[in-house]
């Protein structure tokens, strides 16, 4: 019964891909003449849920990827990846997919959630700010040019006794790293007990949610310096907002949106003053505009001579297409920023429906990123 149920959904899902494509010919592939050799059109893909779930390619991520180089292994469409995930530098990421999927990808084809902190730069420089999150949040900080960094694993290490369920925690912590975390917990390398934190980022998903609740509690009410009464906000910035996204498990995990809400929450019941945010991220449309920039400047590395299309004003594109698993976060987002951005939807991640999200529907949706690949491909006349 259960073979035959799996037999029966892969075979709808399957019909569903080909009307899709086909309704995609009927309605949109009427003619193709000579594709122009600079490609008129872009593409922004989100990685977990739509190329990942976990550390393992999806949905033929790695063959959709490799149709976009020539053979030659030259990058033949223009394409980035549109993450609100991260934890490592940029250049870090782009080796890792290259490993996983294939081919060569340069660290300007990453756009983590992270990255628009590179334009806070100026207004933290020589600041003590506090980095939070999986990975390495401090040195992805410190890569963007802040001078004065420490991971919240770091700060907290400094005072004793801020966590008092510390004790009690008995899985190993700092693995790769170990010794330089302990030997900087001897010798703090800033003066942690006067200077006040100036600002606090979360970089990346927070993985020990119950010391970063109380340690950010602790920073934000007291002025930036824990243990010494109330003192007025420093800045805090999530680099996304996402309540839940694809892993490896079956179901969606909790995001950093999630912890948001559970830090926000507690800090308004602790404080007569609410707490005060920006989030970056998809969908804020301002990380779309961000991308199509960068966008441009790939194409332009890929065709130093051509001039910019004259018949678009605004950008350089006709279509950039956003694939992604996640309605409210990624569809919401070309929903938001409007043209030249077109949405796939892919059932991968996150949306799991039948046909399109009632909320946020997408242009487009599709079982996986290849089918979004084919799709796209014939839509632009590119074999
Ligand atoms: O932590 C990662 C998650 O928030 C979403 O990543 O690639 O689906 O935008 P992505
Ligand atoms: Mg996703």
């Amino acid at each position: 019964m259960r073979g035959f149920r799996s037999a029966l959904a892969l075979a709808r899902a399957a019909a569903r891909t080909r009307a899709e494509l086909q309704g995609t010919r009927g309605r949109r592939l009427s003619h193709c003449a000579a594709a122009p050799a600079r490609p008129s059109f872009g593409i922004a893909f989100d990685i977990d849920g739509v190329i990942l779930r976990g550390r393992s390619p999806i949905g033929g991520s790695p063959q959709a990827i490799r149709r976009l180089y020539s053979d030659d292994g030259t990058l033949k469409i223009p394409f980035l990846f549109l993450t609100n995930g991260g934890g490592v530098p940029e250049h870090k990421r782009a080796l890792e997919l290259s490993d996983l999927l294939g081919v060569n990808i340069s660290p300007a084809q990453v756009v983590h959630g992270h990255s628009p902190y590179r334009d806070l730069v100026k207004r933290f420089e020589d600041d003590l700010i506090v980095a939070v999150g999986k990975g390495e949040p401090a040195s992805v900080m410190a890569e963007y040019g802040f001078r004065k960094v420490l991971s919240i694993d770091d700060y907290s290490s400094h005072f004793k006794e801020i966590d008092p369920l510390a004790p009690f925690k008995k899985w190993k912590v700092g693995q790769p790293d170990c010794k330089d975390f302990m030997s900087e917990k001897m010798h703090p390398p800033y003066d942690v007990y006067q200077e006040r934190v100036k600002g606090v980022f979360v970089v990346s998903d927070p993985v020990d949610w119950g010391r970063d609740l109380q340690v950010l509690c602790d920073i934000l009410s007291t002025g930036g310096l824990p243990g010494n009464g109330k003192g007025d906000q420093p800045p805090l910035y999530f680099s996304a907002d996402d309540l839940e996204y694809q892993a490896a498990f079956p179901s969606e995990r909790l995001g950093m949106g999630a912890f948001r809400i559970a830090l926000e929450s507690i800090f308004n019941q602790v404080n007569d003053v609410p707490l005060k945010y920006t989030s970056y991220g998809k969908p804020n449309p301002f990380v779309f505009k961000n991308a199509a920039n960068i966008l441009e400047k790939i194409v332009m590395d890929m065709y130093p001579n051509s001039q910019p299309r004259n018949e678009v004003q605004d950008h350089q594109f006709s279509t950039i297409y956003m694939i992604g698993d996640n309605p409210k976060v990624d569809i919401n987002g070309v929903l938001k920023a409007g043209p030249p951005w077109s949405s796939v939807l892919t059932r991968t991640g996150v949306f799991r429906g039948n046909d399109n999200d009632p909320k946020f529907p997408a242009d487009l949706v599709v079982d996986t990123v290849d089918d979004a690949i084919s799709c796209i491909l014939e839509k632009e006349c590119i074999r």
